[in-house]
This record gives C-alpha cells, sequence and structure tokens, in this order.
C-alpha cells in the first residue's frame, strides 16, 4: 500500500518543494520506493529530480500539474508537493489522496498570518477537523535563540496542530537544491547534524 503525505502551504516560498524532496530523499534511502509527485506548474520537484545523480537511491517522478496519475503499485511512499496560492477546492482533492499533511512555516510575522488564515479554511474540511488525517506543522528555517524563532514557537503553540520538526536554516539545503542531493545523502557531520532535526518528523509520519 502506498502512504502519501502531502506538504502544502498557500504560502509561497515557505519550504514546500524543500521538505518534499528532502523527505522522498529520506525514505528512498530508507529502502522505500518512492515517488514525488509535483502539482506545482513551476515543477520544482520533477527538475530537482532531474538533476539528481543517478548512484542515488531512486525517486520516481509523478507530474501531476495536469492530472493526478497513480503511482505504480509498487510504490510505499509518495511525497506531494503542491503549488504556492492553492486554492480550497484543489487542496481538498489532493487531500483525498493522502493519509497525512505536512505544512511547513517561517519564522516570520508575514508567514504566521498567511498560515493562519490558511489553516482557517482548511480546518474546516472533514477529514482535518475530525482528525481523521493527521495534520503537523513543520517550523522551517529556524535559526536558533533569535527573536523569530521565539515568536515561531509562540505562534505555534496557539494552533491546534501538533508541530512535527523545526528544521534549522542551512546551506545544505540551498547546496542540495542545486545538486538533486538531499541531507540524507550524505554522512558527514553537517549532514548528521542536519538530519537530527528530521527524527521527531518520521517519528510522526510512522506513528500516524
Ligand atoms: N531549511 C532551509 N534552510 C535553508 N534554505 C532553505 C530551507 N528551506 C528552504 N530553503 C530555501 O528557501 C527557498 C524557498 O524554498 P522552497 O522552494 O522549498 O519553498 P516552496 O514553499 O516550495 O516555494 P514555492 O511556494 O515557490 O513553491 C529555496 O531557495 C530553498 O532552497
Ligand atoms: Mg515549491
Amino acid at each position: 500500500m502506498t502512504m502519501a503525505i502531502l506538504v502544502s502551504n498557500s504560502k509561497g516560498g515557505c519550504g514546500k518543494t524543500t521538505l518534499a524532496t528532502n523527505l522522498a530523499a529520506a525514505f528512498a534511502q530508507g529502502g522505500l520506493r518512492t515517488a514525488l509527485a509535483d502539482v506545482d506548474r513551476q515543477k520544482s520537484s520533477l527538475n530537482w529530480l532531474k538533476r539528481r545523480p543517478r548512484d542515488l537511491p531512486r525517486i520516481d517522478g509523478l507530474n501531476w500539474t495536469r492530472k493526478f496519475e497513480a503511482p505504480g503499485k509498487d510504490i510505499q511512499r509518495l511525497v506531494i508537493d503542491a503549488p504556492a496560492a492553492i486554492s480550497v477546492e484543489r487542496f481538498r482533492e489532493l487531500l483525498r489522496l493522502s493519509q497525512a499533511i505536512l505544512l511547513p512555516v517561517l519564522p516570520s510575522a508575514f508567514d504566521q498570518a498567511a498560515t493562519r488564515r490558511f489553516l482557517k479554511k482548511i480546518d474546516e474540511l472533514k477529514p482535518i477537523r475530525r482528525n481523521k488525517k493527521p495534520l503537523a506543522i513543520v517550523g522551517n528555517r529556524v535559526r536558533a535563540r533569535t527573536r523569530s524563532a521565539k515568536e515561531l514557537e509562540d505562534f505555534l503553540r496557539t494552533l491546534e496542530h501538533p508541530v512535527a520538526a523545526y528544521i534549522t536554516d542551512r546551506s545544505l539545503y540551498t547546496d542540495g537544491a542545486y545538486s538533486g542531493v538531499s541531507i540524507f545523502d550524505k554522512e558527514d557531520r553537517r549532514a548528521r547534524a542536519a538530519q537530527a532535526d528530521w527524527s521527531s518528523l518520521i517519528t510522526f509520519l510512522e506513528t500516524s
């Protein structure tokens, strides 16, 4: 059976593609047959896959910009990269195909306000309201001991959804966006430190 994880937030630039690509690579590195579905017309995830070195664990790419083509039967994990400015209707269609939802949020007053508005809309959808499909927040580009990190934590505490992880702002992510390499494809000290941020997120997905 395929477990599908939807990565979405109507706010642009909050880290949807970074989260989706690295999560897909984490699954692939863990030996799971993995696909990455790109709903965004900019096709950032699919372009990242094109740059991905052939000797790394394989991730199948699905172009979902027009229609939602089913992944192969053998696919165990499907990560869905949703576009910015997504409508509730489109979100609902993707929700139907997903088992869990991850919502990245930056430590930014503007992003927090936009996220609150987005959540207000999607919290009304039955699978989310009734907690049939778990939704977790992922704090992204967090820099420890900064005012913005503290403000983000305070904000996330006011929401009715769990925080699955706080992901640090690191050049590894921006570098990996160019090279098609995730933080899970490396084993040096910096990569290991980055991977540690994700363990609570992986646990959330495995137990939900
Ligand atoms: N944790 C991080 N550390 C450093 N850079 C990051 C991190 N997360 C995202 N970025 C960078 O921030 C930029 C925006 O991230 P990304 O493209 O993942 O966001 P997005 O939500 O998919 O954007 P869009 O709404 O345009 O699809 C990219 O340049 C990415 O490399
Ligand atoms: Mg994106």
